[in-house]
């Protein structure tokens, strides 16, 4: 007998390592990663997405991705790919300034990479630990030399390569490319720019901004059919930040406060970066008593649920306009829509949905962090992910590969066994009662013979 378990041991061990050996050669995991900038995460309850809907039907939905402080573009693209908070990964907002070294940073002088090598991005890690390589279509950063190495493909960055263009690219590189192109990224500016144009709640030019997503998503999907990448490929879709609505009459007017050769202004709105040019203390007492819609924090300050404190890039005082307010300087601003805002407003969390063979099919979840997709994508390719501040377990429930029981199906295992104990306890009574009331004797007898070939067994 023991010869013989020792046999089926064995023969499993061996059809197991045949499997994953065979496995991991010939298909190395491969992950697209798409950002669709601004993407609030309840235009998926209100609006139709048909195409988006149908990639979730067969994939995993997470209702609400809570991003990080501040809800900006860069910053949290960064986090995305590098699991870090702001102040951990040094993009601390889309306008930057150094004041040792005297460099600034904006969206549109972004390639020094001075700002970026504070962390090391996953398709940097991909290309260094494994013999893989990574493709990038416009992702933030993905053009700079960063700890001396861009993705072995990618774009420089122009808003005019139609999405076309990018995916049609993208897909070739992920089909034939030696060594294969195993993470990818693809960015796209829309719906942010329509947001702040419109505002979120103009139903109507948003219908129709959003239908046009929903028709590159069915692009994409169909490229990806067609190219025979679709059963392979891992692709998730998210965004970075939400939007809400401004006016006209929720404005901030800076100039009201305080004189402007007091200080300079790094960032404006809706988290204004101030780095005061007289006494620290004057010009935190002249911002104060600003706004009643307005939070003023001296550096040291800021609250800790942010994580937006130790980076020398925060600046001294630092201005959090309430959601739908504009901090401005005496000028008009013809933003219908911002975001930036505190990252615990529904209104600035995106979404994340997911495909492909790391993931279940049709499985909903309400919320994970920004900074948890980073150790999930590490998981999927096989990569040891650098240290960073996201929790692998907090995704467990989207991969096919982990155990995960939720709270809902853990309370029902419980009480589904409490019942089914219940019942059999309640059989093996009456069936005790019926038995041994009209036939005391003859119980006893059957208990006797029926012990041997039960212990047998
Ligand atoms: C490995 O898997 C591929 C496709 O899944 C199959 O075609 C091939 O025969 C397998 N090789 C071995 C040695 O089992
Ligand atoms: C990006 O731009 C730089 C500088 O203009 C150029 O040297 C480089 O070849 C470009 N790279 C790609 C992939 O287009
Ligand atoms: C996309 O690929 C085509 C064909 O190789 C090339 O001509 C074009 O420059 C590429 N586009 C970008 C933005 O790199
Ligand atoms: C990586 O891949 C390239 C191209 O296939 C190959 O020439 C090289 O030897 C590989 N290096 C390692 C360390 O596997
Ligand atoms: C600061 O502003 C005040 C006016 O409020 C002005 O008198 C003063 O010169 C300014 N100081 C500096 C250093 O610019
Ligand atoms: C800044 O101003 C405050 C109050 O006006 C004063 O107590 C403090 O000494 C000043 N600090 C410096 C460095 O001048
Ligand atoms: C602010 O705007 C008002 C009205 O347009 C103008 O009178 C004033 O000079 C402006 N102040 C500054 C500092 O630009
Ligand atoms: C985030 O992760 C980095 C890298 O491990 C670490 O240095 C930092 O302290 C973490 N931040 C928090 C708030 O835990
Ligand atoms: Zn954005």
């Amino acid at each position: 007998v023991f010869i013989m378990k020792l046999l089926v041991i064995l023969l499993f061990s061996g059809l197991m390592t045949g499997c994953r050996g065979n496995s991991s050669y010939s298909l190395p995991p491969k992950l697209l990663l798409v950002s669709f900038d601004g993407f609030r995460a309840d235009y998926l309850q209100n609006y139709e997405f048909p195409h988006l809907q149908n990639f979730i039907k067969e994939g995993v939905l997470v209702e609400h991705v809570k991003n990080v402080f501040i809800t900006k573009t860069f910053p949290n693209h960064y986090s995305i790919v590098t699991g870090l908070y702001e102040e951990s990964h040094g993009i601390v907002a889309n306008s930057m300034y150094d004041a040792v070294t005297k460099k600034h940073f904006s969206d549109s002088n972004d390639k020094d990479p001075f700002w970026w090598n504070e962390a090391v991005p996953i398709w940097v890690t991909n290309q260094l630990q494994e013999n893989r390589s990574s493709a990038a279509a416009m992702w933030p950063g993905t053009d700079v030399l960063i700890h001396n190495t861009t993705p072995s493909y990618f774009m420089n960055y122009s808003i005019s390569v139609s999405f076309e263009e990018r995916v049609n690219n993208i897909t070739t590189w992920l089909s034939n490319s030696n060594p294969p192109v195993t993470f990818a990224t693809l960015y796209w500016e829309e719906p942010d720019a329509s947001g702040h144009k419109y505002g979120p709640e103009d139903k109507e030019n948003m219908r129709r901004v959003l239908k046009e997503i929903d028709d590159l998503i069915g692009y994409l999907v169909q490229k990806l059919k067609m190219l025979g990448l679709w059963e392979n490929l891992n692709v998730i879709i998210t965004s970075d930040h939400g939007m809400t609505q401004c006016s006209e009459n929720r404005w901030i007017n800076l100039d009201l406060c305080i004189d402007r050769s007091n200080y300079s202004l790094i960032d404006l709105s809706p988290v204004a970066a101030v780095l005061p040019k007289i006494n620290i203390t004057e010009v935190y007492e002249k911002l104060k008593n600003c706004s009643p819609h307005m939070n003023v924090y001296l550096k040291k300050d800021i609250p800790d649920r942010y994580y937006y404190q130790h980076n020398d890039r925060i600046q001294p005082i630092i201005l959090v306009a309430d959601e739908g307010w504009t901090i401005v300087l005496n000028k008009s601003s013809s933003k219908l829509g911002d975001h930036g805002y505190d990252n615990s407003l529904p209104s600035m969390h995106p979404f994340l949905a997911a495909h492909g063979p790391a993931f279940h099919k049709g499985y909903k979840y309400s919320t994970i962090n920004i900074v948890d997709i980073y150790p999930m994508m590490c998981h999927i390719l096989g990569l040891k992910p650098h240290p960073n501040n996201g929790t692998f377990s907090h995704t467990k429930c989207l991969l096919v590969d982990q155990w995960c029981i939720n709270l809902p199906e853990a309370i029902g295992i419980v009480i589904g066994a409490l019942l089914a104990l219940t019942t059999l306890t309640c059989l093996i009574i009456i069936m005790q009662n019926r038995l041994s009331v009209p036939h005391p004797f003859s119980r006893l007898q059957l208990q006797e013979d029926d012990d041997d070939p039960l212990i047998d067994l």
